[in-house]
């Protein structure tokens, strides 16, 4: 899969490259391409890409025809899905990442100062997504979740099984987890986990998730 990448701040991009995202990117399991929406601007200095907004108001406003040329260049045909990072967009949920993983390319916008000229979006971008109900300065951060959370479904990049029992798998929360020492300050971790039952184990993690569901989240529970 390839996840092309469009931004004015292509530096803010590093933690792409650690970690487990980093090694799959290593591996060649995906293509992340950073691209600088200067590059496309047609100024005389190849810099400006903002402008003050028509009517009137606070902040700048990301132009037209950068974006348009950047789209065009990394997507021409229009084969990629094209995904405007917006506070305005749907909330993005893991089903959504699951489903963003059908598509070969991604092409995600990040806007920046008091958003994108809405030509743009009209002309260009399948869809918004949000990453919540709360503004950022930019849609850096909001890529990089997206990018990583689709990254986590693709073949290989995470170890068998990591994917199976997590949050939201299957509309719950995920039981608790333990690790060594078995007794940590005086505090024991649940006996049935060290009993090597593994019939009661799951039985026991079912029952966790569901209490943990109902007293952090039951909204996910509506409806079961
Ligand atoms: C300051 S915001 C613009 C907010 C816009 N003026 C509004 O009120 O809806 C600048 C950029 O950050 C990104 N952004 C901010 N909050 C976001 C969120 N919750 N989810 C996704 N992108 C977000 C978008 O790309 C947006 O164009």
């Amino acid at each position: 899969m390839k996840i092309t990448i469009l931004t004015l701040f292509p530096e803010m991009f590093a933690p792409l490259k650690m970690s487990i995202i980093g090694r799959a990117a290593g591996r060649g399991k995906l293509d992340i391409d950073i691209v600088n929406i200067r590059d496309y601007t047609q100024d005389k200095h190849h810099f400006k890409c903002d402008d003050y907004p028509f009517g009137g108001g606070a902040g700048m406003v990301m132009m037209p025809q950068p974006i348009a040329s950047a789209i065009e260049a990394v997507d021409p045909g229009h084969v990629a899905r094209r995904i405007y990072m917006s506070p305005k967009g749907a909330t993005f949920t893991q089903a959504k990442a699951f489903e963003l993983t059908g598509y070969e390319h991604l092409v995600l916008l990040c806007g920046h100062y008091e958003g994108v000229d809405q030509r743009v979006i009209d002309m260009f971008i399948d869809e918004e997504i949000s990453i919540g109900d709360y503004v950022l300065t930019g849609g850096e951060l909001p890529a990089m979740v997206v990018c990583d959370c689709v990254a986590r479904y693709i073949d290989g990049v995470l170890s068998d099984g990591s994917l199976v029992d997590e949050s939201f798998a299957d509309g719950a929360l995920e039981y608790p987890q333990y690790t060594r020492p078995a007794v940590f300050r005086g505090v024991s971790v649940p006996e049935v986990l060290l009993s090597g039952d593994h019939a009661k184990v799951a039985e026991w993690r079912r029952a966790e998730s569901l209490k943990l569901t109902k007293k952090l989240r039951p909204d996910l529970l509506q409806g079961k």
